[in-house]
């Protein structure tokens, strides 16, 4: 089979590492890729944003199936382009991507199918969300509607913060026209897992799970990143939440994606916090999450392209997926100074020992930095602590100028 991932993060590079073993792979390519994906992929210069770009090449190059690794270009409707020229494509169509494309359409789903989730409302209007703020207890969650580079999500600590928070948004346009509604939500205590499934139109099948380190700094403080590090499975995900995730959360989505005619196929990830009261959703994903892919990968044991290929054809249910019982764990190296300012084209030395690569370019025949996450490595071992001696070693090998990483991923 001749295949087309599109995008060019370390997740990307993770799922092409996994396509690469399939022994139905012959050609693939990679849009746009990176330094890393290089090795394995021939890498397309092409956005995942430019689909018309994106679907002249896979008919050109007669791609037999299609990945798409990032939310734009689904929210964008790429899988029904795709599908509406012929071809094959592993993702949810621009409908069904509105779950994560959209904070108003996922609660509203989530109400009408009784699916747990923080309790919340949906305003347009400044003067009606304030005079509203009386009935949330502090903290006070406050998110965007649209997409927002995970940027949308802001926890308020007083009032008042809430208030500007509010103006930001609805008065001051900050976030753009994604902005244009908000949903207010209780805050929900407890620990975070990430549950991803394999979704083919009828059946869900969950992934092993995985925790995402979101924080910047040891000690989950500092500012929220795109994730610093991961582990799988997650340390805290019994299998009594296990079950109850699986009759309260994913039967009831599946049962509520046929019901809505969604249609939905690709991966979907649930975003979940184990509280008090068990397991609430705190958000969809339309897509594999990133860094959890890079520690729920390594430990696929079946086939990939098959996988994609049973979901596509909506035949997920002829399949038991095989899993590793070792433990993944994945550090994110960063360039100084992320998620704010940061300086890029600092030269990397080491990178023989990288398993998976984000955010970089060849430049001279050198690896530069050219992304506030730089590089991700990944390893297996017999349990969490045997991983990471294994990734922090490899670290160890790695240097570039400002270098950053947190050494307490994985650490219970
Ligand atoms: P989201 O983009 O919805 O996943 O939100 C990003 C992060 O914000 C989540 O991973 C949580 O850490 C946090 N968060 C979102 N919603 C809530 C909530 N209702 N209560 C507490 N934390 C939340
Ligand atoms: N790890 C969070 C995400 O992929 O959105």
């Amino acid at each position: 089979m001749r295949v087309l991932v599109i995008g060019g993060g370390a997740r990307e590079h993770a799922i092409a590492y996994k396509l690469s073993q399939s022994p139905s792979l012959t050609k693939l390519f990679c849009a746009p890729g990176n330094a890393g994906i290089a090795d394995l992929a021939e890498c397309v210069d092409i956005k995942p944003e430019e689909t018309d770009r994106l679907l002249d090449f896979a008919l050109e190059n007669k791609i037999d199936l299609t990945i798409v690794g990032p939310e734009a270009a689904l929210v964008l409707g790429l899988v029904d382009k795709f599908q509406q020229n012929g071809l094959r494509i592993f993702g949810p169509n621009k409908k069904a991507a509105q779950l994560e494309g959209s904070k108003v359409f996922s609660k509203n789903f989530m109400q009408k199918y009784k699916i747990p989730t923080a309790r919340y409302r949906t305003y347009s209007s400044f003067e009606t969300a304030v005079a509203d703020l009386q009935y949330f207890d502090l903290p006070i969650v406050i998110k965007v509607d649209g997409l927002a580079a995970g940027k949308g999500v802001i926890i308020a600590q007083s009032r008042q913060e809430a208030i500007e928070v509010i103006y930001d948004i609805i008065s001051d346009k900050k976030f753009g026209s994604a902005g244009n509604t908000i949903v207010i939500e209780e805050f929900l205590q407890g620990r975070e897992v990430s549950v991803l499934a394999f979704v083919d139109g009828n059946t869900m099948t969950p992934m092993v799970s995985a925790q995402d380190y979101k924080r910047a700094l040891e000690g989950d403080k500092g500012l929220n990143t795109g994730g610093m590090g991961a582990v799988s499975p997650a340390f805290y995900y019994t299998s009594e939440a296990e079950e109850t995730v699986a009759l309260e959360i994913i039967n009831k989505t599946m049962a509520a994606l046929i019901a809505e005619g969604l249609n939905y196929k690709g991966v979907l990830y649930f975003g979940i916090m184990l509280t008090s009261e068990g397991p609430k959703v705190l958000e969809f994903n339309v897509r594999f999450g990133d860094p959890e892919t890079e520690v729920i990968l390594p430990r696929l044991k079946s086939d990939l392209l098959e996988l994609f290929n049973l979901v596509v054809e909506g035949k997920l249910d002829t399949t038991e997926i095989e899993w590793s019982q070792e433990t993944a764990v994945c550090v994110v190296m960063t360039s100084g100074g992320y998620p704010e300012e940061y300086q890029v084209g600092c030269e990397i030395n080491g990178i023989e020992e990288a398993k998976e690569y984000a955010g970089t370019r060849f430049a001279d025949g050198s690896l530069e930095t050219a992304g506030g996450r730089v590089l991700v490595m990944s390893a297996l071992g017999a349990d969490a602590n045997a991983a990471r001696s294994k990734v922090y070693t490899s670290i160890g090998k790695i240097s570039f100028q400002n270098q950053q990483f947190r050494t307490d991923i994985a650490l219970k």
